[in-house]
């Protein structure tokens, strides 16, 4: 399927974007307007884009049903402050239910039941069971159109955060492991981040990777190796040379028993190579390559 934006209507548009612009972190912003009314409302699009300065973004969209604007938009306009709170997953139904459109009079603290924990720098209050908040400065608003739909890029200046210190550990480094962020796909779906579905991929900021067409043609038309396995092996700096002291039980056996059949000898070691790079053992699945070739 080939969409063109231009032949959608606003709804549409914002259906097949938000299924695959996803999953997006959420923004729970607390503001105020002149008159000291508070208002906090969720916001999935959302995310820093520099940290010197600290700069986040989040965008309150002109409502597709009537082409109104949301209180929180008007609410920065009037009193350029807010508190961001970032959403994890003991409050997300709290949080989706602070999403309903309330009155402009209506606190919405109140309505989904969580506690203004008054900020230090900034007026509006933050959501005290939210184990991480951002005080922050709106510095710009920049409207990206006026139709139904058009969104607002609030461009804000984080001053101050509050860490919850359960979140940390004892180094005072930030355990991601324990801050059960959620997140926004397309229509009611949400991910929640937790230890099982976290990964970890080495970062090749300190070799520059010889990259994949550098790789020996056996193991880049390998049938058993993945664009991820060829990945990981294409991020070293040099091809590695066959090391005499690699000693490995496991390798011995399959070539003593395939040394008849070179061909299942070479998936089997492809296949042992790719358990390895699983867990991480680039090097030892290098070695085991290198035996194959
Ligand atoms: C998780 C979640 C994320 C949302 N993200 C956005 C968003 O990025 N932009 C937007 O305009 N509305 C978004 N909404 C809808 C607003 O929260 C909703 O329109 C809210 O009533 C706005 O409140 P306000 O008029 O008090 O500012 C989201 C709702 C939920 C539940």
């Amino acid at each position: 399927m080939i969409l063109d934006l231009k032949d959608l209507k606003p709804v549409e548009k914002q259906y097949y974007l938000q299924h695959f612009i996803a999953p997006r972190p959420i923004c729970f912003a607390s503001t105020i307007d002149k008159e000291g009314n508070v208002n906090l409302s969720p916001f999935s699009f959302f995310n820093m884009f520099s940290s010197h300065p600290p700069i986040v973004v989040f965008s309150p969209a002109r409502r597709i049903r009537n082409n109104t604007t949301k209180h929180t938009l008007e609410n920065v306009l009037e009193v350029p402050e807010v508190a961001i709170n970032i959403v994890t997953y003991d409050m997300v139904q709290q949080t989706s239910l602070a999403s309903c459109e309330f009155p402009k009079e209506v606190n919405e603290f109140i309505k989904a039941g969580f506690t203004a924990e008054p900020s230090t720098m900034i007026r509006p209050p933050m959501v005290k069971e939210s184990k991480v908040k951002m005080e922050c400065k709106v510095i710009e608003v920049k409207p990206l159109g006026y139709e139904a739909g058009s969104g607002n890029l609030v461009i804000c200046e984080v001053i101050r955060m509050h860490i919850d210190d359960s979140l940390l550990d004892t180094n005072k480094r930030i355990d991601q492991r324990k801050i059960h962020h959620v997140a926004r796909l397309g229509s009611d779906w949400y991910c929640v981040v937790n230890e099982n579905n976290l990964c970890q991929v080495e970062k090749p900021n300190t070799q520059i990777g010889i990259g994949v067409d550098s790789l020996p043609l056996s193991i880049r038309n390998s049938r058993t190796l993945s664009g991820n396995d060829l990945g990981q092996l294409a991020n070293i700096n040099e091809l590695p040379a066959i090391d005499p002291s690699f000693d490995d039980a496991n390798l011995k056996q399959i070539i003593l028993y395939y040394s008849i059949n070179p061909a299942d000898m070479e998936k089997e070691l492809h296949e042992y190579a790719k358990k390895l790079l699983a867990q991480g053992k680039v090097k030892e699945a290098w070695q085991v390559l290198l035996t194959a070739n």
